[in-house]
């Protein structure tokens, strides 16, 4: 990659369920992104088995996400897909950033204290440290900007100030990342309720539409989704949050602003509304798997050895210069 063009790097979790907020919050803004940048798209597998996986049907979910990322449009030919268990620089970078991340930047992560909460007793290490592993993800590549959804917005924060503490203790080793979020649609809320992110962990599957729910499941899920008050279609996130919500998703969804949309159902009630936006979320889904089932899974395996082959130069080599930082080479 030796051009003048600016490193985006991202990621998913292969944690089972990919859901609309995946798609809209992050990766929607990654297709638009792979004309103009370097694009390196990994698969964080290190990063799911920080809660349980099931052994059986995890080497699949490493697949389905690469999937996805086919079916929203990432093009190989144009973009990096990797695994991030092929490439051990990044649990190295990631231990030796543990030592200089300090106890209370990750008390502050409000993501764990959020996921801790429901498991008390069984958290594992590896979730609180997670966003250290996040940090080495995005150093290792020199990346100028990393295109997420809200909530790993204070993760790409943490990865800042790692660079930058590193930077100041053992001299200038880091690029220092910038985060981007989009103005819409980065925080998708739950349609059972709008209030929490729409999330894979919810307890109830009506919390979320996953990409790959039938189509006629999916719809379902949006006629039952939880409205507000009054009867008014209205972008208003405080009052309400769960018509602004679906409002978002049908702009995002459809390429019509808000205010079209706001002014298309003046006069009807929020039975026509969900009625269409089920439609177009139905017709989205069916659109989507298509593409979806249609990859082979040989095939996909050979997208990400190719991957890894082109980012693991490029990983030991800023490696090998924090080890040479640190005098350990
Ligand atoms: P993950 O797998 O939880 O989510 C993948 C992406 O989806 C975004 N997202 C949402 N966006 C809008 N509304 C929602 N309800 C919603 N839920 C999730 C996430 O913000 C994310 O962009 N730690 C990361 C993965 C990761 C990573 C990285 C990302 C590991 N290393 C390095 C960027 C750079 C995560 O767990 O995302």
């Amino acid at each position: 990659m030796i051009n003048n063009k600016k490193t985006i790097f991202s990621g998913v979790q292969p944690s089972g369920i990919l859901h609309i907020g995946n798609y809209l919050g992050a990766i929607v803004q990654w297709v638009e992104m792979q004309n103009q940048y370097n694009c390196i798209f990994c698969v964080v597998d290190y990063h799911a088995i920080t809660v349980k996986q099931d052994p059986k049907k995890f080497s699949q979910q490493i697949l389905d996400v690469v999937k996805i990322y086919l079916a929203s449009g990432i093009n190989p030919d144009k973009s990096i897909i990797f695994q991030q268990s092929d490439i051990s620089a990044h649990t190295e970078l990631a231990w030796i950033l543990n030592c200089v991340a300090y106890m209370t930047d990750l008390n502050r992560m409000t993501q764990f204290k959020e996921k801790a909460e429901k498991n008390k007793e069984t958290v594992s290490v590896g979730l609180y440290d997670y966003p250290v592993l996040m940090a080495a993800d995005i150093l290792l590549y020199n990346t100028d900007i990393v295109p997420v959804g809200e909530d790993q917005a204070q993760h790409v924060e943490l990865a800042r100030t790692l660079a930058q503490r590193f930077n100041n203790q053992f001299g200038e080793t880091f690029k220092i990342p910038e985060v981007m979020i989009k103005k819409i649609g980065a925080r998708i809320m739950g349609l059972d309720d709008p209030t929490k992110k729409m999330s894979k962990s919810a307890t109830s599957v009506a919390n979320y539409i996953a990409l790959t729910d039938d189509p006629i499941v999916a719809t379902k899920k949006i006629t039952r989704a939880v409205t507000d008050s009054g009867s008014e279609i209205k972008y208003d996130k405080k009052a309400k949050p769960a018509i602004s919500n679906l409002l978002t998703i049908y702009s995002l969804l459809s390429n019509k602003s808000i205010e079209e949309l706001e002014i298309k159902y003046q006069d009807k009630g929020y039975g026509v509304f969900k009625k269409d936006l089920a439609e177009i979320v139905g017709n989205f889904l069916s659109q989507f798997q298509k593409k979806y089932y249609s990859f082979k899974d040989n095939d996909i395996r050979e997208i990400l050895q190719q991957g890894s082959k082109l980012v693991e130069p490029i990983a030991f080599k800023a490696l090998k210069n924090v080890k040479e930082k640190l005098g350990l080479l």
